[in-house]
């Protein structure tokens, strides 16, 4: 028998709190931006163009950072952190956790590889209005190294951002449990289905 939606019960699904919400989707807006700036960098022939579109790069990183600095803060003294459906087994559990603290461990090691590759090259650059001057002497070996270790790190990244928003839309669209209503600014529109128990 096909399962029963209610708008209802998606409605009392316990959910994230407001500020954890704002952030999470904040942060995805920031980390599509980062994205899109480091893949149009290698589309243009200016050099200008691509200069300031790497210092848009740089920066939306820098966000990324603090903001996720900021959110881990909030995470363990004020958020309120609704659990996962009983539906779910325990070991698509622990992988729901594994993702989820890999996607902040990335959040705040990425762009510290992309600082190293910067500095190491060797001369001021920007972030926002301000301009960093040069911190150390260029040296290619570590700008090898760091380079090779932030484009392995982007490729975690998108990964692990697509195995998280995978799931979250198997939950959303086939499962119906509420998952992604935790982490909805509004529940309305995201049925769930019934608990067995209230059906
Ligand atoms: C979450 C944050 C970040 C993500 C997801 C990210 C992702 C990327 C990606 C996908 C590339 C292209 C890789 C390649 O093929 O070379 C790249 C390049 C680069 N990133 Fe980042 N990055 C982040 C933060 C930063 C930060 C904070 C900085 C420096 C302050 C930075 C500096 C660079 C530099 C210098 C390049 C090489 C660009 C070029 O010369 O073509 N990145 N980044
Ligand atoms: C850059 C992209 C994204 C990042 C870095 C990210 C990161 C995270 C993190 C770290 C959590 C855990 C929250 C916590 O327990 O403190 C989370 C939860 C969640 N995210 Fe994302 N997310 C991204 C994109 C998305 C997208 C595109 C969707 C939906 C299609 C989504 C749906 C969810 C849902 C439903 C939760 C709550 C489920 C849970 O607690 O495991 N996220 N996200």
């Amino acid at each position: 028998m096909k399962p029963r939606i209610t708008e209802p019960a998606a409605a009392q699904q316990p959910r994230f709190d407001g500020v954890s919400i704002a952030v999470h989707w904040l942060t995805l807006v920031l980390v599509v931006g980062t994205f899109g700036a480091a893949t149009a960098i290698g589309q243009l022939q200016d050099e200008a163009s691509a200069d300031a579109l790497l210092t848009w790069h740089r920066s939306l990183g820098v966000a990324i950072w603090t903001l996720s600095a900021a959110r881990l803060v909030w995470r363990m003294t004020r958020a309120r952190i609704p659990p996962l459906p009983r539906s779910m087994s325990a070991p698509l559990r622990l992988a729901a956790h594994v993702n989820a603290w890999a996607l902040y461990l990335l959040m705040l090691v990425q762009p510290l590889t992309g600082v190293a590759q910067t500095v190491y090259r060797g001369h001021p650059f920007e972030l926002f209005l301000w301009r960093i001057p040069a911190l150390v002497g260029r040296d290619k070996a570590m700008v090898h190294l760091w380079h090779a270790v932030h484009e392995w790190g982007a490729w975690l990244f998108a990964a692990l951002v697509g195995l998280h928003a995978g799931a979250a839309l198997f939950h959303t669209l086939v499962l119906r449990d509420g998952v992604l209503a935790r982490m909805w600014p509004r529940s309305g529109p995201i049925a769930i289905r019934e608990p067995r128990s209230q059906r």
